[in-house]
């Protein structure tokens, strides 16, 4: 996704147009050439059978990764064929041509995207895939992947309101008191304390589908997160928490991104950690998220996998978290042909910024893993600019830990979340 929301920023900034094509049904089927077995849904097993039956597909059923895969080798020998090239770090985009000539095309399972600044190339690229595949042309990018795509002249939105909106239809949270807040502050949840719930199944199947709103909400990206880390054996108490949250999506079902056509190609990134953050295993939690100009382009809160002697490690481990990921959306934008030489990268710890500065520092990070040290070379090489922000400014703040609402609103501005109006059709 976030792939896609560069692709987004990228033609918000260059004004291209975005067009998309949709893969007939029944043609994906068809690429469906081996035997395929099935076990039962839930509930059709007849009583005296047992479970060991299965079915065997006479056709392919609707997300089916055989046949879907089959279908993208046969797309993908198609445009290489007329001079598109695959991006070796994102294998569902493809590039043809530069500057206004450029063609951009990304297919997600029965999706296509074409975008670019000439018309007549994207109509061109648009005709011969039509001769080749069964696609519909659905003209505007508008809905894609369940996100709402609508366009001015100050730019691109990116919404989910009517996935949010589905979400709490479907768990009777409509009528709820919305809430203000994702998660109430210095509420800590733990893997141990509560009764367990009877049927865990629904609460994963809600932190499933609260993930895919994490794609375009970073309000709610260290919630969800969080919350993902009892799918294990959940609690009622956890349960709890996220019935909280979906009050919280009902009182912004359509906050979402916006993406600024006046805006510069600078990538920078704020990064923190909540050193120790987890009460059951002492792991800390590392926060960051990444602008290409003002345009929010991904983001992250994740536990770390190993634990931290200090808050300084537990930083120096955030940063090289951040630094991979500035590496590889340089890597992305070069695939468009677009050269970013430097990127700047924030962060509140002036110890951390000195371990990633200095190779004298050595004796006191022996036991940090090795290609943790990936930041020294990226800051060698000149790629990676350390700067020092004030815990006040720092942005990163917002995926680390639950913060109270003066705090919480001030990020969310920032990151240029918008409550979007529902877009037509
Ligand atoms: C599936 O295939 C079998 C054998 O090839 C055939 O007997 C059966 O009628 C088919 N079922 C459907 C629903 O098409
Ligand atoms: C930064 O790291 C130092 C050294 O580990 C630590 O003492 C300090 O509390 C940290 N500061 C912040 C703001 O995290
Ligand atoms: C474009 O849309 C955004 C998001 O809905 C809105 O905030 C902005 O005011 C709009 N700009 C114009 C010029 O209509």
């Amino acid at each position: 996704m976030n792939s896609f929301k560069v692709l987004l920023a990228l033609a918000a900034i260059h004004g291209w147009h975005l067009l998309q094509l949709d893969v007939n049904n029944a043609f994906l089927n068809g690429f469906l050439d081996e035997e395929v077995y099935m076990r039962l849904p839930l509930g059709y097993t007849p009583p005296d059978q047992g479970q060991n039956l299965v079915c065997k597909l006479n056709n392919s059923i609707y997300g089916l990764k055989k046949a879907s895969r089959q279908w993208f080798t046969a797309f993908s020998s198609v445009v290489l064929q007329i001079g598109f090239t695959q991006s070796p770090f994102d294998h569902s985009r493809f590039v043809k041509g530069s500057g206004d000539n450029m063609v951009a095309l990304l297919v997600y399972v029965d999706d296509i995207v074409l975008a670019g600044k000439c018309l007549d190339n994207l109509a061109a690229v648009k005709t011969f895939l039509q001769q080749h595949f069964k696609l519909k042309d659905l003209g505007n990018l508008r809905y894609f992947l369940g996100f709402e795509i609508a366009r001015n002249s100050s730019g691109i939105s990116l919404s989910q309101r009517r996935y949010a909106l589905q979400l709490l239809e479907d768990t009777g949270s409509l009528a709820k008191k919305p809430a203000k807040l994702p998660m109430v502050p210095s509420h800590k949840l733990s893997a141990t304390e509560g009764d367990l719930l009877p049927d865990p199944q629904i609460y994963r199947r809600l932190i499933g589908r609260l993930l895919y709103l994490t794609h375009n909400r970073p309000d709610i990206a260290y919630n969800v997160h969080h919350l993902s880390q009892f799918v294990a054996s959940p609690r009622c108490p956890h349960l709890m928490v996220v019935h909280h949250l979906l009050a919280y999506v009902k009182q912004t079902p359509a906050l979402g991104l916006f993406f600024s056509s006046a805006s510069n190609m600078q990538l920078s990134g704020f990064v923190d950690a909540d050193y120790g953050a987890c009460p059951d295993t002492r792991r800390s939690v590392t926060g960051f998220c990444i602008f290409l100009g003002n345009n929010l382009v991904s983001w992250k809160a994740k536990k770390q996998q190993i634990v931290s002697l200090s808050s300084c490690e537990a930083e120096y481990r955030a940063m090289a978290t951040a630094v991979c990921e500035l590496v590889w959306l340089r890597s992305l934008l070069s695939s468009f042909k677009i050269d970013v030489p430097t990127a700047s990268l924030y962060c509140d710890n002036q110890s951390a910024i000195h371990l990633a500065n200095n190779h004298v520092f050595h004796e006191y990070t022996k036991h940090v893993e090795v290609d943790c040290h990936f930041i020294r070379d990226k800051v060698q090489d000149g790629f990676i600019k350390l700067f020092h922000v004030r815990s006040a400014n720092q942005l990163a703040d917002i995926f680390t830990k639950t913060l109270h609402p003066p705090a919480f609103k001030s990020l969310v501005l920032k990151m240029i979340l918008l409550n979007i109006h529902s877009s037509p059709s």
